[in-house]
């Protein structure tokens, strides 16, 4: 078990492989008042310096559903509008006695630094950083592939060809889903116009291409749609909307010629209409819904490793 967890591209498969098993242990076992008592006693922060929907909520109900106590730190309404800085900040919310910090800030590294700092030594958990890491979405990604395809206990992904289109450059869901796919044994294409072309990825084998009707023409049994990160480039460099629609957009008629067990996957939030039809988001093949379900499990089983080894460490 990790204490913190900040990226997936040093997890082992031992470990993804573990977090993942507890995810469903804690999906099968959640109404348990066993499960709702693991962490009586810890405290969360969600110290969120960027907007969230899924990933903020979904760690605080992952929190309280094992009976931690949680508070909600967002830049608005905080004392970052009079100048206080992140260190001051994480400290002053530290000495309030901090079990795990769930960190989203826009600074690609943000959680690596809060840990190299030594400000706390509570669990750190990286909910986001800038264009770098979204760890814990890939996660519940590959949890989500796995109970699709039936796949338990040991059991990696190996054999299944997963497909990631859109904005690639600028999504830490496409890195951190790149590093810890290849890890469990997928195949993996990144997609994208060339505009979204990421400049390098640390792992050798991801296939890129800037073809996305050839690349499902090669059946592969996951599609993933990407968000296109408009708040993070010049909008000059953006394709126009007609051809990045026409090239890149999961429509009805690409999604209806994927093989029958395929399925379509989106990390949200979606521009529906733009990276994919509002038909296929909402189409039998997507399981858009049931990420964000297991995303509650996934954090809880994040969170009780990060607790639970903090506590077992540090105490
Ligand atoms: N997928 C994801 O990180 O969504 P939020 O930005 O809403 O948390």
């Amino acid at each position: 078990m990790t204490k913190n967890l900040i990226s997936t591209a040093t997890m082992s498969k031992r470990e993804a492989l573990q977090l993942i098993n507890l995810a469903e242990a804690m999906k099968v076992r959640s109404g348990e008042q066993s499960i709702r008592a693991l962490l009586t006693g810890g405290t969360v922060a969600n110290v969120f310096f960027e907007d969230s929907t899924r990933t903020r909520i979904s760690f605080e109900l992952a929190a309280k559903r094992l009976g931690a106590d949680v508070l909600n730190f967002s830049t608005k309404g905080s004392s970052v509008s009079k100048g206080e800085t992140f260190g001051d900040t994480m400290a002053t919310l530290d000495a309030m006695g901090i079990d795990a910090f769930v960190l989203r800030s826009s600074q690609s590294g943000a959680a690596d630094e809060l840990v190299a700092s030594g400000l706390t030594q509570a669990a750190v958990i990286n909910a986001g950083d800038g264009t770098n890491e979204h760890p814990t979405q890939a996660l519940l990604d590959a949890m989500t592939i796995r109970e699709h395809f039936q796949l338990v206990d040991d059991q990696d992904l190996a054999g299944l060809h997963v497909l990631m289109t859109g904005d690639i450059k600028h999504s830490r869901v496409a890195r951190s889903n790149a590093f810890l796919l290849a890890t469990l044994g997928a195949k993996v294409t990144l997609c994208a116009p060339r505009e979204f072309m990421p400049d390098s990825f640390k792992n050798e084998e991801n296939q890129l291409t800037s073809n996305f009707d050839e690349a499902l023409a090669t059946k592969p049994d996951v599609v993933m749609m990407l968000r296109v990160q408009s708040e993070r480039f010049d909008q000059a460099l953006m394709p126009s909307t007609t051809e990045y629609i026409a090239g890149y957009q999961l429509n009805t008629e690409r999604a209806s010629a994927l093989p029958s067990q395929s399925i379509v996957l989106h990390p949200g939030p979606m521009i529906r209409e733009l990276e994919i039809a509002s038909a296929v988001a909402d189409g039998q093949r997507s399981l858009i819904r049931r990420q964000v379900t297991n995303g509650v499990f996934a954090r809880m089983a994040v969170l009780y490793s990060g607790v639970t080894e903090r506590m077992t460490v540090d105490v």
